[in-house]
């Protein structure tokens, strides 16, 4: 670090240096002059007259020069002979507090990028959206390291291509999609497991070859998912600059917290997928013991989500709309083959019983916790817009949404599929009869979303 006149205007203003120098004057029965670096008096202490400033006879003046262990003076120690003494140890004090001033700016640093750790760690623990933590890392490494541009890459595992993920700074948009010579350092870095540092692109061996005009430094490290490295963080800087292996352990930490959470997310996918297919099974398995012919739940589901889609409806809203008209009828496990299935008109009481499969929906979900949040589009699916309907006899709006929706989607497959005992309707005849229904047993904005949805569901 500089050493500037205020650094030792500052330290010979200390009161224990402005002691020492006082002390040595009068032990010594000298006079002592304290100067800048540009000579401006910054202390004069001990005897007058007891040298002369012209330096011509007895005890002329003579200049020590200060400079703490660097290369530049920042000041001097003006006086008679026996003023070496006194320069010699005010050059001593001068290092050590110089020494001193370098250890706490290294300290600060390293505080703030713990405190910036610290920021992220937390952060990045409350985010589960990958763009989300892919930025927040890149403006946190961005504000640590310079870089025009990080990347966040991974290889495609049927290509092999390397895919830019996450791109971040001014620069970055060069970068997607990932140019072969661009992609020369990361492909290195990820088949070799090595992070590197080049601080000069145009000597680098290899981009040379491809790219001679190539000029910037960058930092690569590896990303290990699973104890394979899968991808890289890539800090690209335009122009040479000096990174240090220091800068590069930074960027690992980085790279590692990327990679976890790269790997969760993986998981939770696998996770949720596995929970969706043994849903999915589970409502097949009611299927199969009802009358339709096949398909119910995915065509009620593809149905729901297409009307979802149209309401503006997205994300953990739309999942919960999935899942609740997937399972929709999961009560019907608790109904006897001999009422489910009866052909031709049910009496009342047996009409009863196929009512209770709403109710039955709820008991069975309530046991399943991560099932909880479906209950009510669950056990509300009969419910009427007019307030006629079952369980509750709920109407209008205080009907819920998922319920509403679902309530039109399967009647519209209950019109539209054949069964054993009578042909399904054509889709125009089960429009009219939805909009003859309107306001009485659904609610007409989810019969109208749904027709004007219908074209894209058709199309799929
Ligand atoms: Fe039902």
């Amino acid at each position: 670090m500089k050493k500037t006149n205020s650094f030792f205007k500052k330290i010979i203003s200390r009161r224990n240096t402005a002691k020492i120098l006082s002390d040595m004057a009068a032990r010594l029965n000298i006079r002592i002059l304290v100067t800048d670096a540009g000579d401006n008096i910054i202390a004069d202490i001990g005897q007058d007259g007891e040298f002369e400033k012209s330096g011509n006879s007895g005890n002329s003046m003579v200049s020590y020069p200060i400079n703490a262990g660097g290369d530049d003076q920042i000041g001097f120690i003006k006086g008679s002979e026996g003023c070496a003494l006194v320069a010699s140890v005010i050059d001593c004090i001068a290092e050590i507090e110089s020494d001193k001033r370098d250890l706490t700016s290294e300290l600060l640093s390293k505080y703030r990028e713990i405190n910036l750790f610290y920021d992220f760690a937390e952060n990045i623990n409350i985010r589960t959206d990958f763009n989300e933590m892919a930025k927040l890392t890149s403006m946190q490494i961005s504000e640590l390291l310079n870089a025009d541009s990080i990347l966040i890459i991974l290889k495609n595992e049927n290509t092999g291509l390397l895919e830019v993920v996450f791109a971040f700074g001014e620069g970055a948009e060069k970068y997607t999609p990932l140019k072969p010579e661009d992609a020369v350092i990361p492909e290195r870095v990820i088949l070799s497991g090595r992070a590197e540092i080049v601080n000069d692109l145009s000597a680098d061996v290899e981009l040379a070859g491809i790219l001679p005009k190539k000029t910037g430094s960058v930092l690569c490290t590896p990303l290990r998912i699973q104890n394979r490295v899968t991808g890289a963080i890539y800090l690209i800087n335009e122009n040479p600059i000096a990174y240090t292996s220091e800068n590069l352990k930074l960027l690992m930490v980085f790279s590692s917290q990327i990679a976890a959470f790269i790997e969760n997310g993986r998981l939770l996918q696998n996770l949720q997928e596995t929970f969706i297919s043994t849903v999915y099974t589970l409502a097949e398995t009611i299927e199969m013991r009802d009358s339709y012919t096949g398909d119910h739940t995915r065509r009620v589901m593809n149905y729901s989500l297409a009307i979802g889609r149209n309401l503006g409806i997205s994300g953990d809203e739309l999942e919960t709309l999935k899942l609740s008209s997937i399972l929709h009828d999961i009560g019907k496990i608790g109904i006897s083959d001999s009422v489910l299935l009866k052909p031709g008109k049910l009496k009342d009481d047996e009409f009863e019983i196929i009512k209770s499969h709403t109710i039955l929906g709820e008991k069975i979900l309530k046991n399943i916790k991560q099932l909880n949040h479906i209950i009510p589009g669950v056990k509300y699916h009969h419910e009427r817009y007019d307030g006629k309907g079952y369980p509750e006899g709920l109407g209008g709006e205080d009907i819920n949404l998922m319920a509403r929706i679902i309530a039109v989607a399967d009647s519209f497959d209950a019109m539209t599929t054949d069964r054993p005992y009578r042909k399904g309707l054509s889709c125009d005849a089960a429009f009219s009869e939805l909009k003859k229904c309107s306001s009485t047993q659904f609610d007409p904005a989810i019969v109208d979303a749904f027709i004007e949805a219908f074209p894209d569901i058709k199309e799929k």
